[in-house]
């Protein structure tokens, strides 16, 4: 690191004047009063619309914060790649995807539908993340409690936030389970279907799921986890590997092409880059090999995506040159 100060091999060697457009973008979404806060359980609808953060944090560890970063907000639909990429990482790609498809359902991110295998179409889906979760309960370390496999996920999840804010919203949790009513659906719905492996406690694995869900972080610690997914699985604050650089190959390419609800085909079209919202409003964006954003403001488009969120990547890629094609 003191080599790359002291010869300027930084990824971004002109740091501060990047800031400044980042800078200048958060001011033009600012003012953005489009979009309406979830308001499906009364925790998330308290949150206050006005609430704007942005973060980055480049793969040699270079940090940029403006707005309100160091808030906490539940990572909901953000928790679906890190727990395929941690079922990746655990039973492999082959596995996994017995299981899942990688196809866009081109439906609801909720949509009670399986694809002509019978399987979810794909893990960014919440279909898809409650088999993911059932072979993380089944499949990974069996003989864990629930408890146990509470830790071992915060755990990971933790290491991809390089040891930064990573938290758990009891309240949110306990909300999500008595307003799950078409998730519940869903769970029932696969287990009819015989979707998940044997063995599965489907009652179990929702709760997982809930909790992985309601696990905080902030927009810091969110840029680190994306900034950890944009350097190959390994985080650049800890240099701890903590993912292999194939099963975050396919989280992002997953993200690409399926993190963004039904926009997610013209957010590729517009944006090219991998990227996953959630409906606390959050946002994690990868600019693969040189950093991580996330992004935070609470009031969503009608497709469930942030609205400041969705501008401020557009205005991203009208200045720089990010867009994969
Ligand atoms: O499953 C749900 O309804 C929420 N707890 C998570 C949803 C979310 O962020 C939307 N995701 N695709």
């Amino acid at each position: 690191l003191i080599a790359k100060c002291l010869f300027e091999e930084f990824i971004i060697p002109d740091f501060k004047s990047f800031t400044k457009h980042i800078e200048e973008f958060y001011y033009i979404c600012e003012p953005n009063s489009a979009g309406k806060v979830a308001d499906y359980i009364p925790q998330l609808a308290r949150t206050d619309p006005k609430s704007w953060g942005v973060s980055v944090c480049t793969v040699d560890g270079q940090r940029y914060s403006i707005g309100k970063t160091n808030t906490p907000f539940t990572i909901q639909s953000c928790s679906k790649p890190l727990t395929y990429g941690i079922a990746l990482e655990e039973l492999t790609e082959t596995e996994v995807h017995k299981y899942v498809g990688q196809e866009p359902s081109g439906r609801n991110f909720n949509e009670l539908i399986l694809d002509q295998n019978k399987k979810p179409h794909n893990p960014m889906i919440n279909a898809g993340a409650i088999v993911v979760c059932s072979l993380l309960k089944t499949l990974v370390k069996p003989e864990m409690t629930p408890s146990e496999k509470f830790d071992f996920i915060m755990n990971y999840f933790k290491r991809l936030a390089g040891g930064e804010h990573i938290g758990f919203n009891n309240a949110i949790f306990l909300s999500e389970k008595v307003s799950a009513d078409r998730n519940y659906a869903l769970g029932f719905f696969m287990r009819e279907h015989k979707c998940y492996p044997e063995n599965t406690n489907m009652k179990e694995v929702m709760d997982f799921y809930f909790q992985c869900c309601s696990m905080e972080a902030t927009c810091e610690s969110s840029a680190v986890i994306a900034a950890t997914l944009a350097n190959g699985g390994v985080c650049p604050i800890t240099e701890e590997k903590v993912l292999r650089s194939e099963s975050v190959r396919d989280v992002l390419a997953l993200m690409h092409s399926c993190g963004m609800y039904d926009y997610s085909g013209q957010f590729a079209f517009k944006v090219g880059l991998p990227a996953k919202s959630g409906v606390s409003g959050s946002m994690l964006i990868v600019v693969p090999n040189t950093m991580g954003i996330a992004l935070w403001s609470p009031p969503l488009d009608p497709l469930g995506n942030s609205c400041r969120g969705v501008q401020f990547c557009e205005e991203l890629v009208k200045t720089f040159n990010f867009h994969k094609y």
